[in-house]
């Protein structure tokens, strides 16, 4: 049989457990009010797909709020701008808010960084959900967003005030301490804050660990899903047979044909159904 090694952090973090569970509770609890996710809860359409049948709507950011029935809104854990939860509550929505912990901590960091007149840099990406509401809780609006040394220098930044640096928590750990020092050696007085959450970079070092020893690496999470595909990328540079996949559907066994050794690990926003489904695929 071949040997299938599964990451013990592979799955569910704790922000998307919250928010799972935040949902199903809202779901039991529910009274005749409509309910609603802003945006998909988790990048698993799978799980999203499973809420819609239980009533659960989701709605979407370009969605005019004056056609919709106002009702109950949990907010994701990725976290909204300010300006979504004010506009929300306007149009008479309730917020029941699952923005994961480790996130509110980043929109609390950028307000202090601002009122502070630091200049903010957040190291991630720009379009992405979780670094489109940190932007959206800055008073000022003044911040640049980059995720490479080439990036900072573009900017060519004067020196005349402290750099704030927060990151996108599913950014890699190594390449933002990295970055970080070298924005440091440039002679910037900065104040970098690792807000990378610790889920994440749990799961990053252990994907370093199996790829480096397994044939092949299997690597399960949404299309869409941010973190999966930064495993992916780690597990790639260890291990050349890496395939991301959403579920055991997508697993051609053929390419496991001659492997005995096979890892696999899952991205934040995979139910445990599901890579216990691909762990038994790939044993038998
Ligand atoms: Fe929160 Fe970290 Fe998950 S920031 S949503 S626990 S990946």
């Amino acid at each position: 049989m071949r040997n299938v090694v599964v990451a013990d952090s592979a799955g569910f973090c704790f922000g998307v457990k919250r928010a799972v569970e935040i949902v199903e509770k809202q779901i039991e609890e529910s009274s005749n009010q409509p309910i609603y996710t802003y945006g998909p809860i988790i990048h698993n359409e799978i799980v999203v797909s499973e809420f819609e049948a239980n009533g659960v709507r989701v709605i979407e950011e370009d969605m005019p709020l004056n056609d919709i029935e106002p009702g109950i809104v949990i907010i994701r854990s990725h976290g909204v701008s300010r300006s979504v939860v004010e506009d929300l509550k306007a149009h008479g929505f309730e917020i029941v808010d699952a923005t994961c912990p480790f996130v509110l901590k980043i929109h609390k960091l950028v307000q202090e960084f601002d009122e502070k007149g630091y200049r903010i840099i957040i190291v991630g990406n720009p379009s992405h959900p979780e670094v489109c509401g940190i932007i959206g809780w800055i008073p000022s609006g003044q911040y640049y967003c980059i995720s490479t040394v080439e990036e900072f220098d573009a900017l060519n930044l004067p020196k005349d005030k402290i750099i704030g640096i927060v990151s996108q928590t599913t950014f890699n750990y190594d390449k933002f301490q990295e970055l970080v020092e070298m924005i440091r050696q440039k002679g910037y007085d900065i104040c970098a804050k690792n807000t990378i959450c610790s889920a994440t970079e749990e799961r990053q070092k252990e994907a370093v660990r199996i790829s480096q020893k397994s044939e092949a690496m299997i690597v399960i999470g949404g299309k869409s899903s941010s973190n999966s595909r930064k495993l992916f990328e780690i597990c790639q540079e260890n291990c050349k047979n890496t395939y991301f996949i959403q579920t055991k559907d997508d697993l051609d066994l053929s390419v496991l044909q001659s492997i005995d050794d096979v890892g696999i690990t899952a991205g934040a926003s995979t139910p445990k159904k599901i890579i216990e489904e691909v762990q038994e695929k790939c044993q038998n």
